[in-house]
């Protein structure tokens, strides 16, 4: 049994004082949700101080990006070790990072290393953008995504993530996946790689987050796909419905089970 994840990545949004007064306003709400992990990803900024509002309570948090290296000359750059005194996850490779910071499989092969060793749990991000979907290659970029973040790493590592499918396409636009297609993605060709790379109980075993447009009306449809374990949410995790859509995402998945 693969317990559900439902991440909400806040990108660039919210100082201290608004992530204060929003975790407030949330926190009970989604404490109260059962067999479910509760992943907020502040901008680190936010990170130490969410981390103290949801200290009694089950929800986790995340960072939303890390550099590989331990210390040194980065400016600019968080080390896993940094990260480790604030947060359990971290999301990898997100398209954002990939289209406007240049990240490739290789940068986030060693960033998923790095915070393994650290004891982080990543969340790597995988997905095909609107020209990829209509060429038909979605299953080659994913595979190719999948393969080079995952070099070198042991089945026991990679049953361990968390990946999240998000195509390009469906990414704060308001026009997600179907449940069908982005359940077909994960079964086939994400979980296939993994059984390829790897054997079938590994990719059985990894936990699977659908992300693009996920909201309070259409998570159910998500969760009630077999190969889907939970999603990443990025508009909807900064309102306060947010815990509307966990509780959904929690009573589906526990109606499959
Ligand atoms: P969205 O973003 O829910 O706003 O589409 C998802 C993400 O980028 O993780």
């Amino acid at each position: 049994m693969r317990r559900p994840i439902l991440a909400g990545n806040w990108k660039m949004n919210l100082t201290i004082a608004e992530a204060t007064d929003f975790v407030r306003s949330i926190r009970r709400g989604l404490n109260e949700i059962k067999d479910v992990d509760r992943v907020l990803c502040p901008p680190y900024t936010a990170l130490a101080t969410v981390g103290e509002l949801v200290s009694a309570t089950e929800i986790e948090v995340g960072a939303q990006n890390m550099y590989w290296e331990e210390k040194g000359a980065y400016t600019g750059e968080i080390a896993p070790s940094m990260l480790k005194e604030l947060c359990q996850y971290v999301i990898l490779g997100h398209s954002e990072r990939r289209a406007y910071f240049g990240e490739t499989d290789e940068g986030v092969n060693r960033k998923i290393k790095a915070a393994l060793a650290q004891g982080l749990k990543p969340i790597v991000c995988v997905g095909e953008t609107e020209d990829q979907y209509d060429a038909g290659e979605t299953e080659a970029v994913v595979s190719s995504q999948l393969r080079g973040g995952l070099t070198d790493l042991s089945a026991a590592q990679v049953a361990g993530l968390v990946i999240a499918y998000e195509p390009v396409w469906a990414i704060g636009t308001g026009k997600a996946a179907t449940p069908a297609g982005a359940g077909a993605v994960i079964g086939m060709h994400i979980r296939g790689t993994i059984s390829e790379l790897y054997d079938e109980s590994t990719a059985q075993a990894v936990r699977v987050q659908y992300g693009g447009s996920v909201k309070p009306s259409n998570v159910a449809e998500f969760m009630s796909h077999p190969d889907i374990d939970g999603a990443l949410v990025g508009g909807a995790s900064l309102k306060p419905d947010f815990v509307e859509l966990v509780r959904i995402a929690s009573e589906v998945a526990s109606q499959i089970a």
